[in-house]
């Protein structure tokens, strides 16, 4: 007899507090994964539903259009623990079902160095390697050492190194070769018991500064914290999945090109040419604090589009579409969604 514990299945299930744009849709069916030795039921059964199996963290960067048709997996394994150490070096897991924040919060505390400008992203360990989250200078990438996965199809867990997942500006290899093959299930990061603070985003030592303290792992975190808070919507207020679109990277000609038109662009250089500021040309295009319904486009923040309440993935997705014409009218670029859209 299997001694593994099964999972629980519920029917017809309501995500609108599993996905922070708030959307009010239902999975056909949906279960949770609280520990790690329900796998084996959950890989069982996996083959039934036909590719229809969706992973989900925190639901901070989706946005459902629809019921969803197949089954919903929440990973809600939790555990941080120190793998390993020497004298510069501490080597930090994460569960998958793991709170970011709480995660990076516990690294701070200690002095352990890296993940301190990346406080307060939404979601969970186990989709950050997903689309590599960064903030203010810094990449998942920079601090990432391994993950753990299982194979969704040969249920093979597997071990992946930084150089095997491709991560590059809010992308990685699972979020395209490898989409929707692996589970992740936990993270590890290698921090700096001698940490080197990224201060190189203006806004992080003028906010230490107001603060009246001195640059440290504690003080980035804390500046950090209260830049994100001044100019992000809380989904617990505005339901919102943050940058609705990527900087677009443009090659350096076409760069120059649209500054001639529009000197002010603000534009950072990038490996394959330069990035440039979406929510900059979004608000050029006049949308910001734009309303249609319960579908808007955020008052300080033109890249974050925001649901006040009722509004439907579609009419999202509608207000997304409107958007892209309108900076590829002006601006000959095209910008591509960050967020998942299912
Ligand atoms: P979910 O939305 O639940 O899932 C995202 C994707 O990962 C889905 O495709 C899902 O199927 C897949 N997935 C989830 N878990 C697993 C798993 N264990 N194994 C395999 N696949 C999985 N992002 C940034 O990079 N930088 C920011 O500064 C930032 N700011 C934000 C601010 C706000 C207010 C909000 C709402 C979002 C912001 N985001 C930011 C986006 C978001 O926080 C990140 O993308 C985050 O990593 C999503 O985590 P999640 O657990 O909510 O993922
Ligand atoms: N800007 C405007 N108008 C706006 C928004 C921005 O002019 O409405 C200008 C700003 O003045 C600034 C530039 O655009 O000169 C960049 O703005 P900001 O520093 O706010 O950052 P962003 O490029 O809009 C990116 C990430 C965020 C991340 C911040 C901080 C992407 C797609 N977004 O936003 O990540 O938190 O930098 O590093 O790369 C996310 O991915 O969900 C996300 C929130």
């Amino acid at each position: 007899m299997d001694s593994n514990p099964a999972i629980t299945i519920v029917q017809n299930f309501n995500l609108k507090q599993f996905n922070t744009f708030g959307m009010d849709v239902r999975a056909r069916e949906y279960t949770e994964i609280i520990d790690e030795s329900q796998l084996p039921d959950l890989l069982r059964r996996i083959g039934r539903y036909d590719g229809k199996v969706l992973f989900l963290g925190g639901g901070s960067n989706v946005l459902f259009t629809s019921d969803y048709e197949g089954l919903v997996v929440r990973m809600a394994t939790k555990g941080i623990e120190i793998v390993d150490q020497d004298d510069t070096y501490v080597y930090v897991r994460g569960m998958a079902g793991e709170n970011w924040d709480d995660f990076v919060q516990f690294c701070v505390e200690r002095n352990y160095g890296g993940l301190e400008n990346l406080s307060l992203i939404p979601g969970n360990i186990g989709s950050s390697p997903i689309q590599n989250i960064g903030a203010y200078g810094v990449e998942m990438k920079d601090t990432f050492y391994m993950l753990d996965a299982v194979s969704l199809r040969t249920g093979e867990f597997r071990e992946f190194f930084s150089d095997e997942c491709s991560f590059g500006y809010r992308s990685s290899v699972f979020k395209h070769e490898l989409k929707g093959q692996y589970l992740i299930l936990s993270v590890t990061f290698r921090l700096s018991k001698r940490p080197e603070l990224n201060t190189s985003y203006g806004a992080i030592p003028a906010e230490i500064e107001a603060m009246g303290e001195v640059p440290s792992v504690r003080s980035v975190a804390r500046a950090v914290t209260s830049i994100r808070r001044s100019k992000l919507p809380d989904p617990l207020e505005l339901g919102n999945a943050g940058s609705f679109f990527k900087n677009p990277v443009v090659s350096n000609q076409q760069f120059n090109e649209i500054r001639t038109a529009y000197p002010d662009i603000p534009a950072y250089a990038a490996d394959n040419g330069t990035k440039l500021a979406a929510g900059w040309m979004i608000e050029q295009c006049g949308w910001k604090g734009y309303r249609d319904g319960d579908a808007g486009v955020h008052a300080r923040q033109a890249l974050v589009l925001v649901n006040f309440g009722k509004a439907t993935g579609n009419q999202i997705y509608s207000l997304a579409l409107q958007i892209i014409d309108s900076v590829r009218s002006k601006f000959g670029v095209d910008l591509e969604p960050e967020v998942n859209i299912l």
